[in-house]
């Protein structure tokens, strides 16, 4: 059975001029094979597929002596590249070895996608065959062959808009399925998390003068054509509503600051609200940040940029969910009209903040967007992204984000998302409150020392009121300066796939 792609995503972001990143490959879905110049198979530890096997014979056993001599066991991975392989009538076969497939999980199968993109890269390959039948206990045959190609695809992609050698073009893909439909139905609600990790990877890939805050409420207002209801806020009416603190940190700027908010309603019950950090550059302010330090500030938006792809995501797919995201937009910059460490500014909240270091600026922009979810959409649940510090990377590196909350299953679900899809969480301590008295104000944006991922998280829990929430702290995440996992470097857009993947496992019924 021959199954055509109706591309629905990629047909529906096209038909309205969406980014055209997600057709970065092409695939198909079929229960038959077809020519192609290069074919993939696998083995799980000494556990040969069906189409190893098969193919093997028809090499006389080259691929199997190839195999020995390379050391191959078929274990996690380990991939072995046969070129002009014997009686296959292809360039290449690639071996990919998938270790005991009773552990495989949906994002240890993208990985695996990731390894096959990886490998092909560069190369004359064009038309990819990949046999996946009779592979993978743990996931089914169709969630296999769909999240390999949500790997490969998640892979493939690469910001390439200021380099003069661009992308290659796109590969054709077959996925030889047993259940080519299911298959495919499955792959298209991946395809719209893709489309949503590339908008996220987009914006902060993107250099800073281009990417302002008004430049980022444009890009969200482009989500209009999906459905999704788009409000901008301007420094004027940012201060008419009392957001001091998001005004202040956009002072320095010639653009100011923006409150963006970006609505997806696919259901009546309440909304779940996610809250992002938008600093589009740090340059720290007047506690200007030096050397190193300052070089990819760009990337502090990313925070707005994966609650902005986590809507478009849900959006795209016409998901059965209500979801808002909220994100405090502002340059930190220096300049005559900056805030200056000392002053004191108002939170919308009614709490007064004395600015004691200008590059504690993210907690500042979330606490007004904070308010500013609760106030406007009283949500059952609010998340807040944003790279926020320096101390939950010294913490817990770049392999973790950081989760804080006071509420246990909150924290075992989106763990157990970050698990499903390789954006992994750890959970650090939500105290330390006490360190943020000040003398002159009801608070100071700067704990003193120590714990300071925790201190940011105590700032922010002061404008969380009575609603659930969570704060994921991304500092490190954002961006990759090699080519790793699912990412080539660049943004990694992290945080769409776990918080789509949450939204979609815990509130659809
Ligand atoms: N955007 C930074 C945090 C950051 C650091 C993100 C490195 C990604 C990589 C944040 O605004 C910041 O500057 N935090 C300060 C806070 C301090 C002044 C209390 C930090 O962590 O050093
Ligand atoms: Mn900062
Ligand atoms: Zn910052």
């Amino acid at each position: 059975m021959f199954i055509k792609k109706s591309l629905t995503v990629a047909a529906t972001l096209a038909a309205f001029g969406l980014s055209q990143s997600a057709l970065a490959e092409k695939f198909d879905f079929s229960s038959s094979a077809k020519k192609a110049d290069s074919v993939v198979v696998f083995q799980a530890g000494d556990e040969i597929s069906p189409d190893l096997k098969r193919l093997d014979k028809q090499s006389q056993s080259q691929i199997s002596a190839a195999l020995k001599a390379a050391d191959f066991s078929g274990k996690s991975k380990e991939i072995v590249e046969l070129l002009a392989p014997a009686g296959l009538n292809a360039q290449r076969l690639i071996v990919v070895g998938l270790g005991e497939d009773t552990k495989l999980n949906a994002g240890d199968v993208n990985l695996v996608g990731a390894s096959i993109s990886a490998k092909l890269k560069g190369t004359k390959a064009s038309d990819v065959q990949v046999f996946t039948q009779g592979v993978s206990d743990s996931v089914s045959n169709a969630s296999f062959a769909a999240q390999l190609a949500h790997g490969i695809n998640l892979r493939a992609y690469k910001f390439d808009k200021y380099l003069s050698k661009k992308r290659p073009s796109e590969k054709n893909y077959r996925m030889v399925v047993s259940q080519p439909s299911k298959a495919e139905s499955r792959y298209e609600k991946l395809e719209a998390i893709e489309a949503g990790v590339f908008l996220a990877r987009d914006l902060t890939s993107e250099v800073p003068t281009e990417m302002n805050p008004a430049h980022f409420a444009k890009a969200a207002k482009e989500l209009k054509k999906l459905g999704v209801d788009v409000k901008v806020l301007t420094p004027k009416q940012i201060k008419k509503m009392g957001m001091g603190a998001l005004h202040a940190v956009g002072r320095g700027s010639s653009e100011g600051s923006r409150l963006v908010v970006a609505h997806w309603k696919g259901s009546d019950d309440a909304p779940i609200a996610l809250v992002g950090k938008g600093i589009t550059f740090d340059s720290g302010g007047y506690n200007v940040k030096t050397g190193s330090s300052i070089a990819n500030m760009k990337s502090d938006m990313a925070g707005a940029a994966a609650v902005l792809g986590t809507v478009k995501a849900m959006a795209l797919q016409k998901a059965p969910v209500n979801v808002v995201a909220v994100m405090g937009m502002a340059a930190n910059m220096v300049s005559k009209t900056s805030v200056a460490p000392g002053d004191v500014v108002m939170t919308a909240e009614g709490k007064s903040v004395e600015i004691l270091n200008t590059d504690a600026e993210g907690r500042l922009v979330l606490a007004d967007s904070l308010w500013y979810a609760r106030k406007h959409y009283s949500p059952k649940v609010m998340i807040d992204v944003a790279t926020l510090t320096g101390s939950k990377i010294r913490a817990v590196g770049n392999r973790y984000s950081a989760i804080f909350s006071d509420d246990d299953t909150l924290v075992t679900q989106l763990t157990a998302s970050g698990k499903n899809v390789e954006e992994k969480l750890w959970r650090l301590p939500l105290a330390y409150g006490d360190m943020l008295k000040s003398p002159i104000a009801d608070m100071t944006n700067l704990g003193s020392g120590g714990p300071g991922a925790s201190t940011a998280a105590m700032f922010l829990k002061a404008f969380t009121g009575d609603t659930k929430w969570a704060h994921l702290d991304i500092a490190g995440n954002a961006l990759t300066k090699s080519d790793k996992g699912v990412s080539q470097s660049g943004g990694t857009g992290h945080g769409v796939r776990l918080l789509s993947d949450w939204i979609l496992t815990t509130q659809v019924k």
